[in-house]
């Protein structure tokens, strides 16, 4: 999403922006003033929220200070650290929130694909936590540390593709897709899905008409995280119970070394970056 908009990509698409813009939507901090009405924060709270993604794009979080909609922000567990807290909400709620959209049975099964990237580590674990027979997506490098967030089968994206690997594992099909990968609809492994199974997911997902031509029913996913969503989170993620992979650590000064990491691939988790205060 930083490069979306920081390539103009979003403005292309005719969001609006108002300049300066500042990159960023996730952060972690202590707060330093409340807006009118603001009751369940204060001056001195750590906190993490989620600057959303509404007209016109303006705020971010890649600064010493960060103005937060006050529905995104709730206090940081003491047992989490600023940095993990810092990569947990919007890729912590997109997984949340597409898993609820297929809302897996225990013991079903469910392919992730993207399942090696922030939202994917996430949603395999919440996955796996729910009972359901996680099958996930990612090359060899990343297989060990799949299997370890509770993946059953890693199918390796890379050795062809998908959906015939899936059908091979598992010739009824899998009974929902989470899409964590794409923007190309028609590129999305649906095939691996059984009849009467669902899609969902904040990457490419069919229309309702694709879907229903293949037997199947979903929807596309916009990840909004609320404190309702973020707090049980980060309770999870303080008790040891969610991992959170933080792939690396960087100063402001090299923010934009991160995003051009993240834009070419295989950051292999979330990039967090400090500010001094
Ligand atoms: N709509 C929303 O609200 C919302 C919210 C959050 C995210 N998103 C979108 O959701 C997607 C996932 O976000 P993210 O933060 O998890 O991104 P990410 O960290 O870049 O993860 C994407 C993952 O896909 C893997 N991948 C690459 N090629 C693949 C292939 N052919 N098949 C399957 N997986 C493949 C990548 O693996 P390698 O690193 O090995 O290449 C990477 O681990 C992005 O498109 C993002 O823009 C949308």
């Amino acid at each position: 999403m930083d490069n979306a908009v920081a390539t103009g990509f979003l403005a292309q698409m005719g969001l609006p922006h108002e300049y300066p813009l500042v990159i960023g939507r996730d952060a972690a901090g202590v707060v330093e003033a409340v807006g009118a009405g603001v009751d369940h924060v204060a001056v001195g709270d750590e906190v993490l929220g989620h600057v959303l993604l509404a007209p016109p794009i303006s705020a971010g979080t890649l600064a010493e200070h960060a103005v937060l909609p006050a529905a995104t922000v709730t206090p940081k567990p003491a047992g989490l650290d600023f940095t993990t807290a810092a990569a947990l909400p919007l890729a912590g709620a997109a997984a949340v929130q597409s898993i609820d959209a297929i809302d897996p049975q225990p013991g079903q099964t469910v392919l992730v694909n993207g399942a090696s990237g922030g939202v994917g580590s996430f949603a395999v674990q919440l996955l796996a936590a729910r009972g359901v027979t996680v099958v996930a997506t990612g090359t060899p490098a990343d297989a060990d540390r799949l299997t370890a967030l509770g993946a059953a089968r890693v199918i390796d994206h890379t050795a062809g593709p998908v959906a015939e690997q899936v059908r091979a594992a598992y010739p009824d099909g899998v009974d929902a897709l989470v899409s964590l990968y794409g923007m190309d609809p028609a590129g999305t492994p649906i095939s691996a899905v059984r009849t009467g199974g669902k899609v969902a997911g904040v990457a490419a997902v069919p229309d309702e008409a694709t879907l229903a031509a293949a037997g199947l029913t979903g929807t596309s996913v916009m990840a909004t995280p609320t404190r309702e969503v973020l707090a049980p989170l980060a309770q999870q993620a303080a008790a040891g119970d969610l991992k959170v992979t933080v792939a690396d650590v960087l100063p402001l000064e090299q923010a934009t070394e991160g995003l051009g990491r993240l834009a070419t691939g295989g950051a292999g988790g979330k990039l967090v970056v400090t500010v001094e205060g």
